[in-house]
């Protein structure tokens, strides 16, 4: 399907006043957004217009019930200055199952691709240049609007993309409580969707976790806590015996992470064993104690590989800040080099966005 956009530009860029060279994440936004509306059964009226606050009905369902959902992805400039982005296809897959799973009409994948596209090519001056660890993010969102109070599948919706240059997620290694009494998905529920209220009902524990000296938090299955589940905001990969492990996704309480189903490839062109399967608790302490724990990290779109540290798990804390990391290390750098462009895309994983030379911003 062709898409109609109209585009509305800003007169004013804030692009000057932005610091580049300090970015946080999701704190800086760019000039422009993408918004789209569902009414009467179709996504209609897309338009590209300046950032800004959105009005909404304060009946709104999503402010009451929570009924919205988002993707993350990145762009970045090739050592050529092409716009590259890794793996969208999946990310538009991800967005309509999330979609479906929270009974909202899902995104057209084309509409999905073509928003982010078009979007970029007005803000592509936005992309960070030859800074280490940043990127452009892309977040885009799908939420209910309409106005009313009563609990039931709506009528019109609303899909934005809004774009933002980030720097690290995380700025110093991760160190998780493992647990044994807070749950963040059961099988049956909404822990494989990118649903928002998967991330607000973490808060609470996660100011828990931080009482222990944790900045996270390692899920565990809801009704034992005796296996592994992932972070939340990223996935758990562990190296045990040269071994890469990490939980399988066959209960449907984990986010399928484009970052953890690319590590995977990786690892196993790099000729490591990887194994999908379920994890306990026990046996990861067990390897703990027994030093044969190589290398423990978090995989997403916005952490990239983030080692982890250590760990909380019954009071008592574990340090893992002596492992030798050479797996995550080797990892990232490959997946760095693939993002930015910097060898042949072999995998056939990389977007590249080509400038209209027409819907540029100056
Ligand atoms: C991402 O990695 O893009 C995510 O959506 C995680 C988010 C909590 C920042």
């Amino acid at each position: 399907m062709n898409w109609d956009f109209k585009v509305t530009k800003n007169l004013e860029s804030k692009i000057k006043k932005t610091d580049f060279d300090n970015l946080a994440f999701g704190k800086d936004f760019t000039d422009h957004m993408f918004i789209a509306d569902y009414k009467d059964g179709s996504w209609t009226d897309c338009r590209i217009v300046p950032f800004e606050p959105i009005m909404m009905h304060p009946a709104a369902f999503v402010l009451h019930y929570a009924q919205s959902i988002f993707e993350g992805l990145k762009a970045e400039l090739s050592p050529n200055n092409d716009i590259l982005l890794f793996r969208p296809e999946e990310n538009a897959e991800r967005f309509y199952k999330s979609a479906e799973r929270l009974a909202m009409p899902p995104i057209p994948k084309d509409l999905f691709l073509e928003s982010i596209h078009k979007l970029i090519e007005i803000d592509y001056e936005w992309i960070p240049k030859g800074k280490a660890n940043s990127s452009l993010y892309i977040r885009p969102f799908l939420f209910a609007t309409d106005p009313v109070l009563g609990v039931r599948v709506g009528e019109t919706f609303r899909y934005m993309v809004i774009l933002g240059p980030v720097g690290s997620y995380y700025s110093a290694p991760v160190k998780v409580w493992i647990q044994d009494e807070f749950v963040r998905a059961f099988p049956g529920g909404t822990g494989e969707a990118k649903f928002a209220g998967n991330y607000a009902a973490t808060l609470q524990p996660v100011l828990e976790a931080q009482k222990r000296g944790c900045a996270q938090i390692l899920w565990t299955d809801g009704l034992t806590h005796s296996y592994f589940q992932e972070i939340g905001t990223m996935n758990i990969f562990f190296v045990i015996d040269n071994t890469i492990l990490t939980p399988e996704l066959n209960e449907g309480t984990i986010l399928r992470g484009v970052t953890r189903k690319s590590l995977i490839v990786l690892a196993q062109e790099m000729g490591y064993k990887v194994e999908e399967r379920k994890i306990t608790v026990e046996e990861f302490i067990k390897a703990v104690e027994e030093h044969r724990v190589q290398d423990m990290f978090g995989a997403g779109t916005a952490a990239v590989v983030q080692p982890i540290s250590g760990f909380v798990y019954k009071e008592k804390e574990y340090d893992l800040t002596n492992l030798d990391r050479e797996i995550s290390q080797k990892l990232k750098a490959k997946l760095e080099i693939i993002k930015k462009g910097e060898i042949e895309d072999t995998h056939n994983w990389m977007y590249k966005i080509e400038l209209n030379k027409n819907s540029q911003s100056n």
